[in-house]
């Protein structure tokens, strides 16, 4: 063993010749040569191979994301997150050429609050020399098809802040690793590009794209992942990795596998250094021939793995020295230790050209039967609770900012944003969101996101009261959905306040449950608004269980300011008129100035939709059905639909009802017609007097499952628009991707899944269109959904599943909870808008916005202090519709973050498709804007110092350069879907 040190010793001071390293002391403070410059050394002549360490902590999975950094409950899983830190800093420090890249910030943001003083300084040093260097660097890594671009964001402005506080620009993470999602989303690739990254490697692709891409070698390639940004704003250099984001077979040394170690003592018996080295060498070899340079990589870990990290460091000590030991003997074989970036820089040193890729990488199937496109659904709850939780979010953050300081402290206690941010930072994480965990950890998100809005409400309260000279109690009704508040359902007097996040005026439709049958409401001004009460459903009374008991709902329009809000004050009346009632039989048709919708008498079901104001009608039909999920007993493959994959038995869905039972609501402020399809599935057709769109509200569940049949409930749209096997979904909720039916953009596709290979993630919307008409439906929550025939949209709202489906997570999809222990009931909206093409856009983009952002109703019972201040706006007037005020946060004591977006593509408005300009020192009411520094897309570098790696595309598509200067400082222009991310120094007038 001595003998074999020594030999180590020397060999590594050759290689480490011209590269500077430094053992780590206390001492002397070393140059710092972090980054690219501090890469290891290759040779041109030679095949290079980059042995890149890493492991892969999920932010929660089978065990919470606590769980794993203690490393508790391993018997469900062995993984303790800091024990692998712990042990990956011991042993970088025992040799310096030794590399580590590290990823989730959530996790070594709690380690590194643990640690001495001391360590931190040698950790410190570690990453100022390159020998630990992050990676991704947000707070997870999110999942892309189920994410939604502002929570994106905002995640990883909170782990890239972190890496920059605590280690300057070395911490800055060159390179975007994710190596895990199941999928991947152009808008992700555009943000990575605008966060200022280099490049992007991912593990995961269809198999037979990847089949493809080898051939060609096309592994490597330039995303311009932009239809609207001018190039290079949105090129992203991506990098497919050779083995997802394993060790090559027979090379796993950490204390999980059970490869052989290399047992160098030529005395002993089992000598196996010949064997390893030849077996790497083809290995190696033969992987290059599929990539295009003299340079590859090898990621050598995988999931939890480094906690005894000896174990993996005393091997690959060995084998680079043992392979490259033979180039004395000839061999052009040379490996090195190395971490994406530096393998990147050699990418871009090689000067090529490379493949451009302008579509996405969904869906995602790993084998002819195994499509992971049921997870565009999973959890439809957990998926609608994030969503809401990212709108209470941004409006605890903005009020954070426009109460000033008496919104963390002030007469409710005191409140933070910060529970609320990391809650919703680790809730993106590509098995939270994405619903592909256990139940147990599924409930902790959950349990995380309701904490985080306790501390959230503090705030919110505290600048509510600042703003409004009223500390009268604020009560939050969080289940309004469901028709539960028991304010208002005893109150015979209290005021409603509603703040809206936009900066934009909004209308809304607040529905309260009441128990009186009249009231009266007046507006800020003393107005007296048009509100009717309507019965509460026989739908809701049975989802909300006993949480409330409500016999009726109070119906009214309200018309909130830009960032700001306005009070609403409701009275019960003794004299009024009694409640509206519903009819058993639905009219043929309901209407109101912008729709017509009608009805087939005799079925119940939807018949048409009319846009009165551009005289267009569609036919349109809509019902539920379900697939059967496939139990894997079957011919063609044993996979079963579980949490990720989505098979059914059968192209052809199960009917739940041909007729629905029906009864109308026909009032002045919304007509109503509730389909009873089943006892497990209703719905509300509902159109609201002010309204352009109609609204689906759905409930489904509990999904029967006493015929032992796993079921995935779709809601389908079938139209007489002439599709040609074409629809539009959007990439996290921005810009839209066209798909088209058993086809893929870059390789010639064998369809082997008829339904869930033609599935995609939807966001916030989906479209059909032809020449003449578009029906656009806005979603509440990411769902999955398809167009499999012409004219028609299917989107699944909900799944439960009997069977695990062999990708990890050992459980099937069947959820239960203490309020509905016989299945989960989950519900939710479709918005419909029928339009013509070219303004389609003009109505889903805000529509859009304001369902991710919908006004936030809070009450105070009984009278309002008279010197109340009724309505705000944060805003000296309303941003041009084509701005979105996408985050407005407190950063330090005087500064704060914000974003403004274009939040149209450069095609789809001759209206609001144009440049528009802002000026951010008009913007605020009661903010003077005194200063304002440019920052990249994620808030972690300057504008002006941003430089990314240019890289040039294979086919000649030259970018059309167009400058762009800004009139002044604080005219700040938006061109279509830009996001300007500001830090402004700022004082509370
Ligand atoms: C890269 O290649 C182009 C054309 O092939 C050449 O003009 C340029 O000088 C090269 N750049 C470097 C740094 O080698
Ligand atoms: C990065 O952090 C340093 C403090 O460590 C701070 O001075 C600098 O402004 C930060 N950079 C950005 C872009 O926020
Ligand atoms: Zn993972």
């Amino acid at each position: 063993m001595a003998s074999g040190l020594q030999q180590l010793c020397v060999f590594l001071l050759f290689v480490v010749g011209e590269v500077l390293s430094f053992p780590v002391n206390q001492g002397a403070k070393p140059a710092v040569s972090c980054g690219y410059e501090s890469c290891h050394a290759t040779k041109p002549d030679m095949l290079n191979v980059h042995l890149v360490p890493h492991t892969h902590d999920d932010v929660g999975w089978l065990k919470t994301v606590d769980q794993y950094y203690y490393g508790d409950r391993n018997d469900i899983q062995h993984a303790g997150v800091q024990y692998i830190l712990d042990s990956v800093v011991d042993q970088l420090i025992k040799n310096p050429d030794r590399r580590f890249i590290y990823v989730e910030t959530a996790f070594f943001y709690r380690w590194w609050k643990q640690q001495s003083s001391a360590t931190q300084q040698t950790v410190k040093q570690l990453v100022d020399e390159g020998r630990l260097e992050f990676v991704n660097g947000g707070w997870c890594m999110s999942d892309e098809a189920t994410t939604h671009y502002s929570a994106v964001i905002d995640q990883m402005t909170i782990g890239l802040r972190f890496l920059n506080e605590t280690f300057g620009p070395c911490g800055r993470p060159r390179v975007a690793w994710h190596i895990d999602p199941f999928g991947h989303a152009r808008e992700h690739a555009s943000m990575f590009a605008q966060m200022g990254y280099d490049g992007l490697f991912f593990g995961r692709l269809d198999y037979q794209d990847r089949a493809h891409r080898m051939r060609e070698k096309e592994q490597e390639l330039l995303w311009r992942a932009s239809d609207s940004l001018t190039p290079p704003m949105a090129d992203l250099f991506t990098g497919i990795l050779p083995n997802g984001y394993n060790p090559p077979e027979g090379f796993c040394w950490d204390q999980f596998c059970d490869d052989p170690p290399i047992r160098d003592d030529p005395d002993l018996e089992d000598y196996n250094v010949d064997d390893v080295v030849k077996r790497f060498l083809a290995i190696a070899k033969n992987q290059a021939t599929v990539y295009k340079t003299n340079h590859i990589i090898m990621t050598m870990g995988s999931d939890f793995q480094y906690e005894n990290a000896n174990l993996w460091y005393k091997n690959l000590d060995k084998l680079i020295h043992y392979v490259n030991a033979l180039q004395a003997k000839g061999s052009k074989v040379n490996v090195l230790y190395s971490t994406p970036s530096c393998y990147l820089q050699e990418l871009h040193r090689a000067n090529l050209t490379w493949a451009l890729k302008t579509d996405d990488f969904f869906p995602y199937a790993d084998d002819a039967h195994d499509f992971w496109t049921g997870y565009f659904t999973s959890r439809p709850a957990l998926k609608r609770y994030e969503r809401i939780s990212n709108g209470n979010l941004q409006i605890c953050n903005q009020l954070e900012v426009l109460g000033g300081p008496v919104s963390r402290k002030g007469p409710f206690g005191e409140g933070d944003s910060q529970t609320m941010k990391k809650a919703m930072a680790v809730a993106q994480h590509h098995d939270a969101v994405s619903g592909t965990e256990k139940q147990h950890v599924a409930n902790d998100y959950a349990r995380k996101l309701a904490e985080g809005w306790q501390h959230c409400q503090v705030v919110v309260s505290n600048s509510l009261a600042g703003l409004s000279s009223s500390s009268a109690e604020r009560i939050y009704c969080d289940n309004l959905n469901v028709s539960v508040c028991p304010l208002t359902e005893s109150s015979k007097k209290f005021s409603v306040n509603v703040y809206n996040p936009l900066a934009q005026p909004v209308n809304w439709a607040v529905r309260l449950p009441v128990n009186g049958t009249a009231y009266s409401v007046s507006d800020a001004k003393g107005r007296s608004v048009d509100c009717q009460v309507v019965p509460v459903s026989r739908a809701t009374q049975n989802v909300r269980r006993n949480r409330g008991f409500a016999v009726n709902e109070l119906v009214f329009q309200v018309q909130a300011p830009p960032l700001g809000y306005t009070i609403y004050f409701v009275s019960l009346r003794q004299d009024g008129p009694p409640p509206a009632s519903t009819q058993p039989r639905p009219p043929t048709v309901i209407k109101n100035k912008f729709l017509q919708v009608t009805f087939d008498p005799d079925t119940g079901l939807l018949s048409s939709l009319s846009n009165l104001e551009t005289k267009q009608t569609i036919k349109l039909t809509q019902n539920f059905y379900w697939y059967n999920a496939s139990d894997g007993k079957n011919m063609d493959s044993s996979q079963p639909s579980g949490a990720y994959i989505f098979r059914p038995n059968s192209s052809t869905p199960f009917g739940i009802s041909r007729t629905a039972k029906t009864e109308t609501v026909q009032t002045s402020v919304v007509q109503e017609v509730r389909q009873w399809f089943a006892p497990w599935v209703s719905q509300v057709v509902r159109l609201y007097t002010d309204s352009r769109t109609l609204e689906l509200e759905w409930t489904v569940g509990p999904v029967p499952i006493d015929d032992h049949l796993g079921k995935e409930v779709i809601t389908r749209l079938d139209t007489s628009i002439k599709t040609s096997e074409i629809f539009y979904t959007d990439s996290n909720g921005r810009e839209v991707l066209q798909r088209r039916k058993d086809f893929r953009p870059t390789w010639q596709l064998k369809q082997s899944e008829p339904i869930a290979g033609n599935y995609y993630p939807i966001n916030s919307r989906a479209f059909i269109k032809d020449d003449e008409d578009q029906l656009t439906v806005v979603t509440d929550r990411s769902q999955g959904g398809a167009s499999i025939q012409n004219g028609s949209l299917e989107i699944m709202l909900h799944r439960r599943l009997l069977y695990d489906d062999f990708r990890g997570v050992g459980e099937p999809l069947n959820e239960i909870s203490s309020i509905f222990p016989e299945g989960l009931v989950v519900r939710g909206r479709l918005l419909l808008s029928l339009d013509r093409p070219p303004t389609a856009a003009d109505t889903h983009r805000p529509l859009a916005q304001q369902v991710v952002l919908q006004p936030l109703l809070t009450f105070t019972d009984g009278e309002l202090n008279s010197n109340t201040r009724l309505e705000f706006s944060g805003l000296q007037a309303a941003l041009p519709p084509a701005v979105h005020l996408l985050t407005l946060t407190q950063w330090d004591k005087d500064k704060v973050l914000l974003r403004l977006e274009h939040q149209f593509q450069s095609w789809e408005s001759k209206r609001n498709s144009k440049p528009v300009t802002v000026n951010l020192q008009k913007l605020f009411s009661t903010l003077d804007v005194l200063g304002a520094s440019e920052l990249n897309l994620s808030a972690n570098q300057w504008k002006d110092e941003m430089s990314r790696f240019d890289w040039t595309p294979q086919t000649d598509e030259k970018p059309l350069l167009k400058t762009f200067e800004d009139h002044s400082d604080w005219e700040v222009t938006l061109r279509p879907m830009e996001i300007r991310t500001f830090l402004l120094r700022v004082r509370l007038r």
